[in-house]
């Protein structure tokens, strides 16, 4: 559920950076091709791409396959200007920089010592024509998308519960809003009216009145649970993550991520040891899911005993440790930042897994140690082509003509379906530069180009695919 609204408010910044680039009014005299399109609306081909691929299967956009053209259906004529009725006020609250930065700094404005500000909370966690006369008169694709853009309140309404810890603190029972609201220093009249706007979302319940108690969704925002969600969404409070979303429309329009040129994403944490114990444990609470679906395929891998298998930016080792915990004969190394060295050490320890597990600091452009099997999970969509194909390259030299290459990434669908890979990919636009979600075709290209041939390829938790791939015989 935490992760469908994350999902959803990926596609909501996607529709505002639509609407921002001026794509609506673009296309309301008929279809245009890609270029057309991007010549008028001044953005950047390939993102402009990327951004109305993740939003076809919403309907605001179609790709016309005999023309060659995006066009406009319903739901996206209703963003054309002098069209969207009800939907104008939400879109002019966008232009407000207030907006944004209460939205963004919600959970550290009702812990401020400044009172409240009355009308605060309606303002941001109220669905976009709440306050509009015109609401009732929604046609049915405007409604579609003010649907959608209640992500933007019900994402700041998660963040809240999850900076506050309010699953840590309701994990023995319900507790009174003036309960909640005492533990975690802020006054009982935001608590309920978050609370409740947690409740619409099947995070929270009330089993008596003004009494709020955690459901199954409510509990994954515990800090103590392995799939725990709340360090997915501290990342996307974090200054970078949220301006890579907010500011989709530049990043699409520049081609540029959100970031100081020639920096990546991994040096901005990497500088920042707050930000960088949260990404790791994102990664590993994401990765928790993800390891167990690994643990059973390897139970029937065939993999030898006194194997080694080799995690290539394996963050704490998450993947690594639970094959390692279901093939007890073998051994691990896990290649990572030395800056995620502490943290994964610490992680491996927990396990039991240190003295089975050598850690190894360093860059996967410049070595990957050898070994029989090798784990790539998610690192191959924060790179180009290029330096896919260079990951690749380095891990084809590092392993045996009999070895395996376990690849975890979304893999997207060729046509216009809804896909996790999407909301991804557009948030992968402003963090990575060159980075990207691709189809089949695309990974078995790159693989093809390093040396691999693609065997198969099975369904994951969250969207994802495992691939296995084996060096290509000679
Ligand atoms: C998205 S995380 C994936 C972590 C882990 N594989 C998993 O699935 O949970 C990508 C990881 O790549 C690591 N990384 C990035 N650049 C690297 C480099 N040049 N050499 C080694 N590791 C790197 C990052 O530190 C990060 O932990």
């Amino acid at each position: 559920m935490i992760q469908r609204v994350i999902n959803r408010y990926w596609m909501a910044c996607g529709v505002r950076a639509f609407i921002r680039l001026g794509v609506p009014d673009a296309l309301a005299g008929g279809g245009l091709s890609l270029r057309h399109l991007a010549e008028q609306c001044d953005a950047h081909p390939d993102f402009l791409a990327r951004l109305l691929r993740a939003l076809a299967p919403h309907a605001l956009v179609a790709a016309d396959a005999t023309t060659n053209q995006w066009w406009l259906p319903p739901v996206g004529e209703t963003l054309i200007t002098g069209r969207r009725g009800a939907l104008e006020a939400v879109i002019e609250r966008w232009e407000s920089p207030a907006y944004e930065h209460d939205l963004r700094v919600l959970p550290e404005l009702l812990t401020s010592a400044v009172t409240t500000r009355p009308g605060l909370l309606l303002d941001l966690l109220s669905p976009p024509a709440a306050n509009s006369a015109s609401a009732t008169e929604m046609s049915d694709p405007q409604r579609s998308i003010a649907d959608l853009l209640t992500a933007f309140g019900d994402l700041a309404a998660l963040r809240v519960a999850a900076e506050h810890r309010w699953a840590d603190k309701l994990r023995d029972g319900a507790l009174s809003a003036a309960d909640l609201a005492e533990r975690t220093g802020v006054h009982p009249d935001p608590v309920r009216e978050i609370a409740d706007r947690l409740r619409t979302l099947d995070v929270l319940t009330s089993p008596v009145d003004d009494h709020y108690e955690l459901t199954a969704a409510g509990q994954t925002l515990r800090y103590d649970r392995p799939d725990s969600m709340r360090p997915a969404l501290q990342m996307c409070g974090h200054p970078v993550w949220w301006g890579a979303m907010w500011h989709l429309d530049t990043v699409v329009g520049t081609g540029q991520p959100y970031l100081a040129p020639g920096t990546s994403a991994y040096d901005v944490i990497g500088g920042d040891p707050v930000a960088q114990s949260v990404f790791d444990r994102f990664m590993t609470c994401r990765s928790a899911p993800i390891a167990e679906a690994l643990r059973i395929w390897a139970a029937t891998a065939a993999i030898e005993p006194g194997s080694v298998i080799v995690d290539v930016g394996g963050g704490r080792g998450t993947l690594l440790a639970a094959l390692l915990e279901e093939l007890p004969g073998c051994r691990g190394v896990l290649l990572e930042r030395s800056v995620v060295l502490p943290a994964a050490r610490t992680y491996l320890a927990d396990h039991q897994m240190s003295g089975r597990c050598e850690v190894v600091g360093g860059d996967f452009f410049a070595q990957v140690p050898s070994g029989d099997v090798h784990l790539l999970g998610s690192v191959l969509h924060n790179w180009s082509d290029k330096d896919a194909v260079a990951i690749l390259n380095g891990i084809r030299g590092a392993t045996t003509g009999t070895g395996r290459l376990v690849i975890v990434e979304y893999v997207l669908p060729n046509g216009p379906e809804p896909h996790s890979g999407y909301g991804m990919d557009l948030r992968g636009m402003g963090l990575f530069a060159g980075g990207r979600e691709r189809t089949a075709a695309e990974f078995t290209t790159l693989l093809t180009e390093a040396g691999f041939t693609l065997l198969a390829a099975c369904s994951l938790p969250h969207g994802l695919t495992r691939m296995i791939a084996v060096p290509t015989a000679a």
